[in-house]
C-alpha cells in the first residue's frame, strides 16, 4: 500500500511528505520498530527482519522514485524554455567607417603600392619640432599663420603646442632613420579655424621621400599618380603654382582641373582649378637640422587636407558634420564594413 502511495507522487515535495508519514523520527514504520522492544524474544525475532526488510524497500522504492521525479521535472523544465531558433533575430545597429578614417585608408593603399610606409607622430608636439627644426625662424609671420593651439607652459616654462600639421614627423623620421626614407603620415592637426571649411582640429597626410637622386620630376609624376588613383580618372590635368613653405625650395601648390557646373565638383578635367595640397622639395637647412648632408641627399615632401579630400570625392558640403558625432550621419555617409 506504501509502495503504491510513493509510486503514485508527482512531485519531490509531496514524496519527502510522504517519508516523513513513514519512515520519519514519528513515522509509521518507526514507530512499529519501537514496538519491537515491547515484544517477547520469540515474536521480536519473527517480526524484527519483516520491520527491517520493510524498511529498506520503502527507502529503495522513494530513492528511486525520487530520481523519477528529478528526471521529469528537469524535462519538463527543458521543454518548457525551448528556443524558436528559426525566429530572425532583432536588428542590432552596425558601425561604419568614418569618411576620413575611410579616405586614410585609400590614400595608405595607394601610396603602399608606390612603397611608401607609414609613420606617426605625437599629436602634443615641442617647438623645435613644429617651427624651429622645419625652418621656421624665430618670431617669423609664419609661425603666427598657423593660427596656433598653446598648451600651457611646463615646470621648466617650455610651451608645448597642438601640432598645426603633420610636418613635425618628418624631423622625427629623418632623425630616427637613414635614407632612403619613403614615408606617408597621416594624423590630426590643429588650427584655430571654424566655419563651413574649416575645424580647429582637422586631419592631414604628409608625404617624405628622401634618397641621393631624388627630384622635383619624381614629385611632380608621384602626386600626379597618386591624384589619379584616388579620384579614379585618367590624364588629370594639373599644375605646380609656386608657393612658399619655410621647410621646402622651391615649394609650390598643387592645382587640378575640375568641374564645377554640377551639383558637386567633379575632378579630373573641367575649366576650374582647385587646390589639392603643398609641396617642394625639403629645404637643406631641415636636412641638416636633422644631420642629413644636404650635398649628399634630397627630397621632397607634400601635405594635404584629408577632410577635404573627403568631401570631395564623396560629395559632403560641409565639414562641420564630420566632427560632431552623429550617428545618424556616420550611418548616412559612413562606409559598411
Ligand atoms: N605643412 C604644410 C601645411 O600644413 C603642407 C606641406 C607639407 C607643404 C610638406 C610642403 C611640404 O600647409
Amino acid at each position: 500500500e506504501i509502495s503504491a502511495a510513493i509510486n503514485a507522487t508527482t512531485n519531490e515535495a509531496a514524496l519527502e511528505e510522504l517519508r516523513v508519514a513513514e519512515l520519519g523520527k514519528k513515522g509509521r514504520v518507526s514507530l512499529m520498530m519501537r514496538e519491537l522492544g515491547k515484544m517477547s524474544p520469540e515474536e521480536r525475532q519473527e517480526a524484527g527482519p519483516k520491520l527491517n526488510g520493510l524498511k529498506t524497500r520503502l527507502a529503495d522504492t522513494i530513492t528511486a522514485r525520487k530520481e523519477v521525479l528529478e528526471t521529469e521535472a528537469l524535462n519538463a523544465q527543458l521543454a518548457a524554455e525551448t528556443q524558436d531558433l528559426s525566429l530572425p533575430p532583432r536588428p542590432e545597429p552596425v558601425g561604419a567607417l568614418h569618411p576620413v578614417m575611410q579616405v586614410f585608408e585609400e590614400v595608405a593603399a595607394i601610396f603602399g603600392d608606390m612603397g611608401f610606409a607609414v609613420a606617426e607622430g605625437p599629436d602634443i608636439e615641442d617647438d623645435f619640432h613644429n617651427f624651429t627644426a622645419l625652418n621656421f625662424p624665430e618670431g617669423h609671420p609664419a609661425r603666427e599663420d598657423h593660427d596656433t593651439f598653446f598648451m600651457t607652459p611646463d615646470a621648466e616654462g617650455q610651451r608645448k603646442v597642438l601640432r598645426t600639421h603633420t610636418s613635425p614627423v618628418q624631423i622625427r623620421t629623418m632623425m630616427s632613420q637613414k635614407p632612403p626614407i619613403r614615408v606617408i603620415i597621416p594624423g590630426r592637426v590643429y588650427r584655430k579655424d571654424w566655419d563651413a571649411t574649416h575645424t580647429p582640429m582637422f586631419h592631414q597626410v604628409e608625404g617624405l621621400v628622401i634618397d641621393k637622386t631624388t627630384h622635383m620630376g619624381h614629385l611632380k609624376q608621384c602626386l600626379t599618380d597618386f591624384l589619379e588613383a584616388f579620384f579614379e580618372v585618367d590624364n588629370a590635368e594639373t599644375r605646380f603654382r609656386p608657393h612658399f613653405f619655410p621647410f621646402t625650395e622651391p615649394s609650390a601648390e598643387m592645382d587640378v582641373r575640375c568641374d564645377r557646373s554640377g551639383d558637386s565638383i567633379k575632378v579630373g578635367q573641367g575649366d576650374s582649378w582647385l587646390e589639392i595640397l603643398g609641396s617642394g622639395m625639403v629645404h637643406p637647412n631641415v636636412l641638416r637640422n636633422c644631420g642629413l648632408d644636404p650635398d649628399e641627399y634630397q627630397g621632397f615632401a607634400f601635405g594635404m587636407g584629408i577632410d577635404r579630400l573627403a568631401m570631395l570625392k564623396y560629395g559632403m558640403p560641409d565639414l562641420r558634420p564630420y566632427f560632431e558625432a552623429d550617428a545618424d550621419w556616420i550611418s548616412n555617409y559612413g562606409f559598411k564594413p
